[in-house]
């Protein structure tokens, strides 16, 4: 295993790019199992999580291979296994969006339950209430869930909460249904937008998407797409606040204010100045960072991937926020990592209050999941000394070249061996 060693005190400058979106690529690349024809997704990131995914398709018999200019084909022209197993898919969870395309195109679907994770139990009950609601018949047995459909029948779907995954897993099976589908409450992200488009681009027909009612008319049949996936909103977020924890001047191309609807107010409240121009953002920190409180919500609202990078923003900001999350139900782990770096911060069940210090101090900190992973990098960058976080396989997961983008920035930052003295 690896660790990532960073020298604090460096304000960032300069120019960076937004990689393309994980969470946006991840449905994309499941959804290509809803059609025979030939895929391509364009600008996926180069990260672990995709690797994943490509492999699955190919267990499952689908074709991959990269076209030679930033696209990912995939043909799953005929399926060998309608199986999502659980060796992979205890790696990745999205693994699970494979649940939907597979039983609307073939009728049959074995995935394995994603299982829970460090931020929480992640049940699937909202994915498989709506698939039953399509006319799927669902059995959960040694782990693994097992669905079936002569053909899926349209329907109302309403979900008790806004889950992302139960949204794009529903409307890539509504797609292939008979008749009409109407999800109520579903999710409003960007991913799902993206994903809309790419179903509507095959040649499903889908109103609604990126509110909180879409109506999804079932086709006999899908072709393919060529779609470039949109940047990564979580990325652009983490590098605006690597920006501001700083007190840099940085501009994220292709960061896009529409993405960043929950983030870019608290930003601002907290002192940190966001110009949007030329298809980006210029990030500076005028008179210091001032203390502000949140609480994490579903689309437009602030959103939970970004909460521990917040966090280690407001590690040293003047006065006392409140952070609540309330999406997941243990995503503090980085709390106390962070409380090893100087950090004062109280937990009281699913609220954080972290009062500003005048400096943190460098430490060996351990990553526990992706975003907690790139909160300790982002303290790193302001901490005093040498901060060394370990378990970096958590922080390759979902950002791409992230040590070589924060160098270009004036950062010093290196990826070593575990074992090595830095
Ligand atoms: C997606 O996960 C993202 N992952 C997560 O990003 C993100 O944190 C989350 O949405 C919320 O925005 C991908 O897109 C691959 P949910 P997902 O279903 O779809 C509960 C990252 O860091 N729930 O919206 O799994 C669930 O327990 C990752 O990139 C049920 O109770 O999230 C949670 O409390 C982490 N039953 C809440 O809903 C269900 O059937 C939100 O989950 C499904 C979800």
């Amino acid at each position: 295993m690896e660790k990532i060693v960073i020298e604090g005190g460096r304000a960032l400058r300069g120019e960076v790019p937004v990689s393309g979106s994980k969470n946006a690529g991840l449905p994309l690349l499941f959804a290509t199992l809803l059609t025979s024809e030939r895929c391509v997704v364009r600008g996926l990131p180069h990260v672990r999580d995709m690797t994943t995914s490509l492999r699955l398709l190919e267990q499952m018999g689908a074709r991959v291979g990269d076209d030679g200019s930033n696209g990912m084909v995939v043909e799953a022209r005929t399926l060998a296994s309608t199986e999502a197993p659980y060796d992979l898919v205890k790696t990745m969870r999205a693994s699970f969006l494979a649940l939907g395309p597979l039983v609307a195109r073939t009728g049959h679907a074995r995935v394995s339950t994603p299982g829970g994770c460090a931020i929480g139990s992640r049940p699937v009950d909202i994915h498989l209430s709506g698939l039953e609601r399509l006319g799927a018949s669902i059995r959960q047995s040694h782990g693994y869930v097992e669905a079936e459909a002569s053909r899926l029948q349209g329907a109302p779907v309403p979900l008790e909460f806004p889950s992302v995954g139960a949204t794009e897993n529903l409307m890539m099976a509504a797609t292939l249904a008979r008749g009409t589908t109407t999800i109520e409450n579903a999710a409003r992200e960007p991913e799902i937008i993206d994903l809309a488009d790419t179903l509507i681009a095959m040649g499903a027909t889908i109103d609604g998407a990126g509110t909180s009612t879409i109506t999804i008319e079932g086709v006999r049949e899908l072709g393919g797409f060529d779609h470039v996936v949109i940047p990564d909103r979580i990325e652009a977020g983490t590098l605006i606040i690597a920006a501001a924890i700083t007190g840099g001047d940085v501009f994220v191309r292709g960061a896009r204010p529409d993405h960043l609807q929950g983030l870019l107010p608290k930003l601002e409240e907290a002192g940190v100045s966001l110009e949007a121009r030329d298809g980006g953002l210029a990030v500076s920190v005028p008179a210091g960072l001032k203390a502000v409180d949140l609480r994490t919500a579903p689309f437009p609202g602030f959103p939970t991937d970004l909460q521990a990078q917040f966090m280690a923003l407001m590690t040293t900001a003047r006065g006392r926020s409140v952070m609540i999350e309330s999406i997941f139900e243990n995503r503090f782990m980085h709390v106390q990592e962070l409380v090893r770096m100087g950090a004062d911060i109280k937990i009281d069940g699913n609220s954080a209050a972290v009062r500003g210090v005048s400096h943190l101090s460098g430490a060996q900190v351990m990553a526990t999941d992706l975003r907690a992973s790139v909160c300790l990098v982002l303290a790193g960058l302001v901490a005093s000394n040498t901060t060394e976080v370990s378990r970096v396989y958590h922080l390759d997961r979902g950002y791409e070249r992230l040590e070589e983008k924060l160098t270009a920035l004036g950062a010093c930052v290196r990826r070593v061996p575990a074992g090595s003295t830095p």
